[in-house]
């Protein structure tokens, strides 16, 4: 019998975490969680204090013998922690919203985790998750970081590239949305068949196989991109997967949904720009769902996860992110989709970046699955976009201004030139509190700005 298990999930105030404690009631069996400690900032205590209620009330309901602990202490949280899972948002929605608005108020997309909105958000977390990694090298030197905070591909390089930590797993939702929502678009038993990823996160491709071997890659792309009454996307945070059937065709691999910000830029940016002027950006909206969550969360009778939490993109990610703990620590050898380290699995990038592919989730951690070389249609928005987020990382890490510049300069979604800039200075100004590695030269970006 293995002792019981000290998770420890820093962003714990978030809206995801009656998710996330679903996914433990549900394990509970094979994952013996004795503690679950939820750590948040001063700034998130009071939904800390909400939903921490909630776990409570949901652990109780479950009958589990498992204690929750809730604390503004990371270090008094992390000691003797068997898994550590991140799910923060420095700066919070409101910093979003700057990610957001200040792009497309210059015409440009403003996104979470693409774009100036998705450099920005790494830029504000790389610094917090690199605290967190040193602090685990001295409180819990054994344990798993299991990070779902975004941007969860360039936050899972600088852990393993600039904390020099290679216990850690970066983790999405769209792979496991795929898988279910497309085997059923094929009628199909998702356990029947076999979906190979590879990419980087929020820019993936991915294959399909059933369980005779017969590719249905081409049937599925025909399903999805050639009939206009399956151009739902699979995530709620982004409506429409219309993309040009000619063109996917083309690939002979599936793109994930984020793709349409790179494939189809104009009608994503003219969408986010009528709603940045009338009704509003997606952090405004999830503002008014995380408001009406917290309303439900605060009810001393409600002890399950309520239905609309589904309204949010990341649903299903409790899913991901129980089963890679499972995983881990049973050794299950789930195939499981991962940010984690290329090591020649994708032979178009550098062996020691982090990719995001298909992999068995072992007790020693992910083993990819080897995917080889992409054609040039893949092949060249990949290595573009893995360079520009070695860039962001690095800037993120340095504070290096001429190093943030050459992301900016790269990003396919960021107009070039003194436009880019401009939005970049408006950005670093507005993030300040968020940005100490940059403090000087916003100083003087504030001075030049007033003299001028
Ligand atoms: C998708 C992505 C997540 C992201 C989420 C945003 O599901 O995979 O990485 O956090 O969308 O959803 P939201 O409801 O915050 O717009």
């Amino acid at each position: 019998m293995k002792k019981g298990l000290k998770i420890v999930t820093i962003g714990g105030g978030s809206s995801y975490t009656p998710e996330l404690v679903e996914g433990f009631i549900n394990r509970h069996a094979e994952l013996p969680l004795k503690e679950l400690w939820l750590v948040d900032v001063e700034l998130g205590k009071e939904k800390q204090a909400i939903v921490g209620e909630m776990a409570k009330r949901m652990i109780k309901a479950a009958n589990i013998d498992c204690e929750v602990h809730l604390t503004l202490d990371r270090r008094e949280a992390l000691k003797d922690a068997d898994f550590v899972t991140t799910q923060l948002r420095v700066g919070q929605l409101d910093a979003r919203i700057l990610d957001e608005r200040i792009p497309l108020s210059h015409g440009m997309i403003g996104q979470e985790t693409n774009g100036a909105g998705g450099i920005f958000k790494a830029l504000r977390t790389i610094p917090v998750i690199l605290d967190i990694v040193e602090d685990m090298k001295e409180l819990c030197p054994d344990a798993w970081l299991i990070d779902f905070t975004n941007p969860a591909g360039m936050v899972t390089e600088a852990v393993m590239r600039y904390g020099n930590w290679d216990k850690v797993v970066g983790l999405c939702n769209i792979p496991v949305n795929a898988i279910v929502e497309e085997a059923a678009l094929l009628e199909r038993d998702p356990e029947e068949l076999f979906f190979q990823f590879a990419g980087i996160n929020h820019l993936h491709w991915h294959t399909v196989v059933d369980n005779k071997g017969k590719s249905l890659t081409d049937e599925l792309l025909k399903i999805m991109y050639g009939d206009a009454s399956n151009s739902k996307s699979i995530v709620a945070n982004i409506q429409e997967n219309d993309l040009i059937f000619e063109q996917v065709q083309n690939l002979h691999m599936v793109p994930c949904p984020y793709h349409r910000y790179y494939y189809l830029t104009d009608e994503a940016l003219k969408e986010e720009i009528e709603d940045f002027k009338n009704s509003g950006t997606r952090a405004e909206k999830v503002k008014g769902i995380e408001k009406e969550l917290f309303e439900l969360y605060k009810d001393e009778n409600l002890d399950h996860k309520p239905q609309q939490l589904a309204e949010r993109g990341g649903a299903r990610y409790s899913d991901a992110a129980c089963n890679i703990i499972n995983s881990i620590y049973n050794d299950k050898r789930m195939i499981m989709t991962v940010s984690t380290k290329n090591n020649g699995t994708i032979t178009d990038l550098p062996a020691d970046c982090v990719v995001e592919v298909t992999s068995m989730i072992t007790g020693n951690g992910p083993v990819p699955f080897q995917f080889g070389s992409f054609a040039p249609a893949e092949r060249g928005l990949l290595q573009l976009m893995k360079s520009m987020e070695l860039l962001a990382v690095e800037a993120a890490v340095t504070g290096d201004y001429g190093t943030l510049l050459q992301a900016f300069t790269m990003n396919p979604l960021i107009t070039s030139g003194f436009v880019a800039k401009q939005v970049m200075d408006e950005l670093l100004v507005a993030h300040k509190t968020y940005l100490p590695q940059f403090a000087e030269k916003i100083k003087e970006i504030e001075k030049a700005t007033t003299a001028s």
